[in-house]
């Protein structure tokens, strides 16, 4: 699957600029005020009994800001940041490795910790509740189990997939905290913090265009920003206005609510061949050349979230918003395909 300039996902375009654009401290991330507050107590609360935080799980959809915001965290308590992921702790004993060589207090982040395998989540259960190691030597009836006593920590454990999650797992977790999409005025924000940091200059207006087309997602905003940025290097003379972005976005394909030609494609496919659905998932996938899975989970999110799109029992349904983007009537015999 090619690229796509409005993918939540990082993608080759966004390494290493990541890094440089990531707020360090709390008082630097923007949006999320709830999530903000109670993690600003917890942290206050955990400093002064000289304790570590509670387990954290971060969960939402990609680039909303859960890797920022656990390295945000080790910040604010003052401890190392330990990174690792689900699918790169393949055995037990790589886990044990990594635990057992924690200082006191630190916190250690498992990215995509839903893909953990059940044996290394046996092993974190009682890492977790008791700050131990269980770890077995030997083979059959000489087998015997050793306790090791570890520093205490704080895991943080991010997904994009709650769900998948299971339950033991989640329950050992203090603190999970859901991350949702952005709304214009934060994204905004977000687009005139990053272009400081690029020292590019840009109006309030522009920014908020590109906050309008970032799908609720800083990690969307930030690469819209490059691509303008650099449009006005070229075509202008660097300063990021309004029309200058809304020509760079026009160039991009993306349009005044975020969306490419696929996700053009995929409603008007709807509206044109099925008169708005309801229509099946299959049967859509077919007239547009995708896979029903990729639909699913790629492409539909975003439009279900804003409300273009309907999941029925019958099949999905475009709705009256998704008709007046496109400046089209709905079919008025009310009966739409059936
Ligand atoms: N609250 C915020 N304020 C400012 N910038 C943010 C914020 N949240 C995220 N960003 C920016 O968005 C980018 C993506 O964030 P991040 O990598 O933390 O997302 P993520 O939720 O971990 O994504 P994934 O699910 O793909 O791992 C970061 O480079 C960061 O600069
Ligand atoms: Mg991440």
């Amino acid at each position: 699957m090619e690229e796509r300039v409005i993918s939540g996902e990082a993608t080759s375009f966004d390494n290493g600029f990541e890094q440089s654009l990531r707020p360090q401290r709390l008082g630097q991330y923007i949006g999320q005020d709830r999530v903000k507050h109670n993690l600003g107590i917890f942290i206050e609360a955990a400093k002064q009994r000289e304790e570590s935080l509670d387990h954290v799980l971060l969960y939402g959809p990609p680039g909303l800001g859960k890797t920022t915001l656990a390295s945000v965290i080790a910040n604010e308590m003052g401890v190392n940041f330990r990174t690792t992921s689900g699918p790169a702790i393949e055995r037990p004993g790589d886990l044990a490795a990594i635990v057992s060589s924690l200082e006191p207090g630190d916190v250690l982040f498992i990215d995509e910790i839903h893909r953990l395998s059940r044996a290394v989540e046996e092993v974190l259960y009682p890492a977790m509740e008791d700050f131990c190691l269980d770890i077995v030597v030997g083979k059959g009836p000489e087998a015997r189990s050793i306790r090791f006593d570890l520093p205490p920590f704080t895991l943080i454990g991010a997904t994009t997939r709650a769900g998948s999650l299971s339950a033991p797992l989640r329950d050992r977790f203090g603190v999970p905290l859901r991350l949702d999409y952005y709304d214009r005025a934060a994204l905004a924000e977000i687009v005139v913090r990053s272009a400081d940091i690029f020292g590019a200059p840009i109006t309030r207006e522009a920014a908020e265009e590109m906050a309008m087309r970032s799908r609720g997602t800083p990690r969307i905003a930030n690469r819209l920003l490059r691509r303008v940025r650099d449009f006005a290097q070229v075509r202008g003379n660097g300063q990021i206005t309004l029309p200058t972005a809304q020509e760079a976005l026009e160039l991009l394909q993306v349009d005044s609510h975020g969306l490419d030609s696929i996700d053009h494609k995929l409603l008007l496919s709807m509206i044109e061949r099925f008169r708005g659905g309801p229509v099946g998932l299959d049967t859509i996938a077919a007239s547009i050349g995708e896979e029903s899975a990729t639909i699913e989970d790629v492409y539909e999110p975003y439009l279900l979230q804003i409300g273009f799109l309907q999941r029925t029992p019958r099949g999905r349904v475009a709705t009256p918003r998704a008709y007046e983007h496109f400046g089209m009537d709905m079919p008025d015999d009310g009966r739409r395909n059936e």
